[in-house]
């Protein structure tokens, strides 16, 4: 007994459960995802996995993403970068939707599946048909050898290393790098973008670890904030452009391990609903960070306030605007838009283990959920 306690302490790293220990694992997974692939002196961006598709590329009509759960998210934050920089159009579907559809899919089309495990069914499912169709497809996984890269015709490999504990962390963040590198790579073989601005852009996304490693720093305020509305019965987490499928993710996590009943919703969509909700009693996460859309998420914000609600913001650091109205401000690094999402997600991550811990829940096996999905 004593034995088995002392080796899963030492599989868990001194973390108390693996679902920390994989949060902080984060600056170490990214950039092993990166490594070998990313040449930010030279504006280049180099994916082994899908090479032999390099001159495909240049002339598709039409990327379809299908996923599910926090994969699923991952290819929303896909959807804005390869729009943004490759200028191809993008769907991002559920697998368990587009399988049982009759959709229109072409030879010119490239499925991009995303599943950590590489096991799940609907996925499977959604990748077979598509196959069938002509479509091209190139899976993002991060369990080497699984089913779902055998099926694909080309790939990613996420690198995060094992993932234990349910609720996805080091694999999202992961599947986001990896979809950012595919945003930059066909965006390199379209000419949409020049050398100089991939040099720019690569450079900064190769001390994004470091901007993760400063996020994580806020470890013991977020603990803090959780202490604060971990009694609440729910939540809502609000953001736009990229922050939106940031606040998805965190509304998901929160629910997966705590139980309280959270919802993600476009910032801007709050007053066709869940406006109604709001009042003392419930928090709201908001992803407040200061890009393109900062003066719209502080008006968002006062609407809130005007309605009593609790404000969490997730803030750029050395923020003045929200802090004026905010309950509570958790600061991260400034970054590029782009790179948004991958430290935006970080205290989200933190903040709904907190809570969970503090509510006594089974953080890395909730309850109902399992880490695969092999059947439907
Ligand atoms: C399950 C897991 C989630 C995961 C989803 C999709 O629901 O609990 O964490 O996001 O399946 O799994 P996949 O392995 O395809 O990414």
């Amino acid at each position: 007994q004593e034995l088995q306690l002392k080796l899963e302490m030492l599989e868990k790293g001194g973390f108390d459960h693996f679902m920390l220990k994989e949060i902080y694992e984060q600056p170490r997974s990214i950039k092993d995802c990166m490594r070998g692939r990313i040449y930010p002196e030279e504006g280049k961006v180099q994916l082994g996995g899908i090479k032999e598709f390099a001159e495909k590329l240049k002339n598709i009509d039409r990327i379809i993403i299908v996923a599910c759960g926090t994969s699923w998210h991952a290819g929303l934050v896909g959807e804005y970068l390869i729009e943004e920089y490759a200028r191809i159009p993008v769907e991002v579907e559920y697998a368990s939707e587009f399988r049982y559809r009759n959709p229109i899919i072409t030879e010119k089309d490239v499925v991009i599946a995303i599943s950590q495990s590489g096991e799940t069914a609907d996925t499977m499912a959604a990748i077979e048909m598509a196959k069938e169709r002509g479509a091209t497809i190139f899976g993002i996984c991060n369990v080497a050898g699984a089913s779902i890269p055998r099926l694909t015709h080309a790939g990613v490999y996420t690198h995060a290393g094992p993932e234990i504990g349910v609720a996805s962390t080091k694999a999202f963040t992961a599947q986001v790098t990896v979809l950012t590198l595919m945003a930059f790579y066909m965006a390199q073989q379209k000419g949409t973008i020049t050398t100089s601005k991939l040099i720019e852009l690569l450079t900064e996304l190769d001390h994004i670890p470091e901007k993760i490693q400063v996020a994580l720093e806020s470890n013991e305020l977020i603990k803090e904030v959780a202490e604060k509305i971990k009694d609440s019965t729910n939540c809502l987490f609000l953001g736009r452009g990229s922050g939106f499928p940031v606040a998805l993710e965190g509304a998901l996590k929160l629910k997966e391990i705590s139980y309280i009943h959270a919802e993600g919703y476009p910032a801007a969509e709050m007053k066709h609903g869940p406006i109604a909700l709001i009042d003392e009693e419930m928090p709201v996460v908001f992803i407040a960070t200061q890009n393109s859309s900062y003066e719209k998420v502080i008006s968002n914000i006062q609407e809130v306030k005007a309605r009593k609600g609790k404000v969490i913001a997730i803030v750029t650091q050395g923020d003045t605007e929200v802090k004026k109205m905010a309950d509570y401000c958790i600061e991260i690094p400034d970054a590029n838009e782009a790179f948004l999402p991958l430290i935006a997600t970080i205290p989200l991550q933190l903040l709904s283990y907190h809570i969970a811990v503090m509510r006594g829940c089974n953080v890395d096996q909730p309850r109902n959920l399992a880490k695969s999905v092999t059947v439907e």
